[in-house]
């Protein structure tokens, strides 16, 4: 996005990325949780999260519920309103790599461009999205919150997987992929923590 008419930034005269990161001995990073509804991505941010704080890290989940009761409460589920949603969380996923944080977001972020476009506001080095994969039917089997019977019975629109899609990622896309159909919570876990750490590590540590 281009800087609007007489905005005059202060970038350039703050304290840079490396010097927070300098203060917290880590590197920050995004570890960017996409998939569908229920298919694992909050509790593998949050179980990953306690993990690493233990370990002396400090870390911010970005939550798709939780934005959507406050910052992005006045977004629906309209193609528009996601594009909305996924550009305003990328936005604050980028103040908080600025102050050296460890950043985990949980967001549907549906479709390719979407991610795409969170990649883009991060910044490609600083960003890892990682596909919490799981199917439709294992989701709705699990439906944690309701809305998968909801939906079936025709009181959710825009439901991702039913009435608005979901693109799983291509081939070609360099994502990390964990799947929670048929693993446990602490099998994730580990498999994660294992590929999180050295992107997070100072390399002196
Ligand atoms: S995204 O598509 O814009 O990335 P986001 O992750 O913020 O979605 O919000 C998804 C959460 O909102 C879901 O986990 C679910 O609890 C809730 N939700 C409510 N309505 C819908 C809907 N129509 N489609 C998907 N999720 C919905």
């Amino acid at each position: 996005m281009s800087t609007p008419e007489n905005i005059h930034t202060e970038f350039h005269r703050m304290l840079g990325r490396e010097a927070k990161e300098a203060q917290l001995r880590q590197r920050g990073h995004v570890f960017w949780f996409y998939g569908l509804s229920g298919s694992g991505k909050s509790t593998l941010a949050n179980a990953l999260e306690r993990k690493l704080v233990e370990l002396g890290y400090v870390t911010k989940i970005l939550d798709g519920d939780n934005i959507r009761s406050g910052l992005n409460a006045d977004l629906g589920f309209s193609d528009e309103d996601r594009v909305e949603n996924i550009r305003r969380i990328s936005e604050v996923a980028r103040l908080f790599l600025d102050m050296g944080v460890v950043v985990f977001t949980s967001f549907i972020t549906p479709n390719r461009d979407l991610r795409a476009s969170a990649r883009q506001i991060v910044g490609e080095d600083a960003i890892t999205p990682v596909y919490v994969s799981a199917s439709f039917e294992t989701c709705a089997e699990r439906d944690v919150k309701g809305l998968y019977a909801k939906a079936a019975a025709g009181g959710v629109k825009n439901f991702t997987g039913k009435d608005s899609s979901f693109e799983a990622p291509a081939d070609c896309d360099p994502d990390w992929v964990i799947s929670t159909d048929d693993k446990s919570e602490d099998e994730s876990l580990n498999e994660l923590l294992e590929k999180v750490l050295p992107l997070i590590k100072q390399s002196d540590a």
